[in-house]
């Protein structure tokens, strides 16, 4: 049996995300059309004799304990697999944190579909899908490897195609809490008024997208940070077709139809960033990925 594997671990990005209600559980009700993008982490996982779970990673703000969701789900994994094993996870980060681009989610996932493979455990997608939801809403997403529409509190998932359209993210070097969010939107956006039915129409092109750009989450976050709409408008005025914030944010996108305007922008956005800021140039992802690379 292998003992090591590697895999990729995707970001993502809400190029819709309409909150629909507050639920009784306190969770919100989502309506959300989430595109993985060319952005990755890479993680290995090392299985030995023994017990005992270890993360390691070159990035000072990510905890390495339980804090940890890709730790959650290796334990998760092993008490469902019924498995006895010595873990040691290496995550090599590029995807930012705390930044509306599911990064923490998509190592969970990763981790879970890797582990999968490592120790033959043969779980189905399905399967992983209801253990990546007791992780985290967004976990499920990254199970499907593709683009999605995400309902309920995000965890129930819908394969759709979508374009395979060009992005630049601009991360302002801040993070932003997830609940810290949600738990603003009541103050600002009355929900009650939100009980419009959404039947999904499909974007067949990168135009279609553009005209349907729309994040609730944005006003909440924007109005904390001015930088969220300073980052947009730099977008706009470096030729995006649209821009918008992804999930909670602060992460911002550009939509760009050609990936020549996307890297002539990109170009002129980088200099103009400051040193906490990061960009990206990415392509939305239509297929399958973050498919387990294979043994070591
Ligand atoms: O599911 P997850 O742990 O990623 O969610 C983090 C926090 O974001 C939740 O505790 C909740 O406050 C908020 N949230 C929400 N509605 C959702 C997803 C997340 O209110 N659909």
């Amino acid at each position: 049996m292998m003992t090591s594997i590697t895999a990729l671990s995707p970001a993502k990005i809400n190029l819709l995300l309409k909150v629909m209600r507050k639920r009784e559980d306190g969770y919100h009700e989502l309506y959300s059309v989430m595109q993985p993008v060319t952005l990755y982490d890479n993680i290995t996982i090392d299985a030995g004799q023994g017990a005992g779970i270890t993360i390691e990673c070159r990035h000072a703000e990510l905890p390495v304990d339980r804090a940890n969701l890709a730790y959650r789900a290796a334990e998760l994994f092993l008490d469902r697999a019924g498995a006895k094993k010595r873990l040691s996870i290496t995550i090599e980060k590029k995807i930012p944190v705390g930044a509306g681009l599911g990064g923490g989610s998509s190592n969970a996932a990763t981790v879970l579909m890797a582990l999968n493979t490592l120790l033959a455990a043969g779980l189905g997608e399905k399967e992983l899908m209801e253990m990546g939801a007791r992780l985290g809403s967004d976990v499920p997403f990254f199970i499907l490897k593709g683009p999605a529409l995400a309902t309920g509190r995000g965890e129930v998932i819908e394969r759709i195609k979508l374009p395979g359209c060009h992005y630049i993210l601009i991360n302002p070097g801040f993070q932003v809490s997830t609940a810290w969010v949600y738990g603003r939107l009541g103050l600002t956006k009355n929900l009650e008024n939100n009980t419009l039915t959404y039947s999904y129409q499909a974007f067949d092109g990168c135009a279609e997208i553009r005209d349907r750009l729309f994040n609730d989450l944005e006003q909440v976050t924007a109005a904390r940070y001015p930088e969220v709409s300073r980052l947009k408008e730099m977008l706009m005025e470096n030729g995006a077709a649209g821009a918008l914030m992804s999930g909670s944010g602060p992460t911002v996108f550009g939509l760009f139809e050609e990936h020549g305007s996307a890297a002539r922008a990109f170009e002129a956005i980088r200099p103009r960033l400051d040193a906490a800021s990061s960009i990206f140039l990415v392509q939305g992802v239509e297929g399958p990925t973050g498919a387990p690379d294979g043994p070591a």
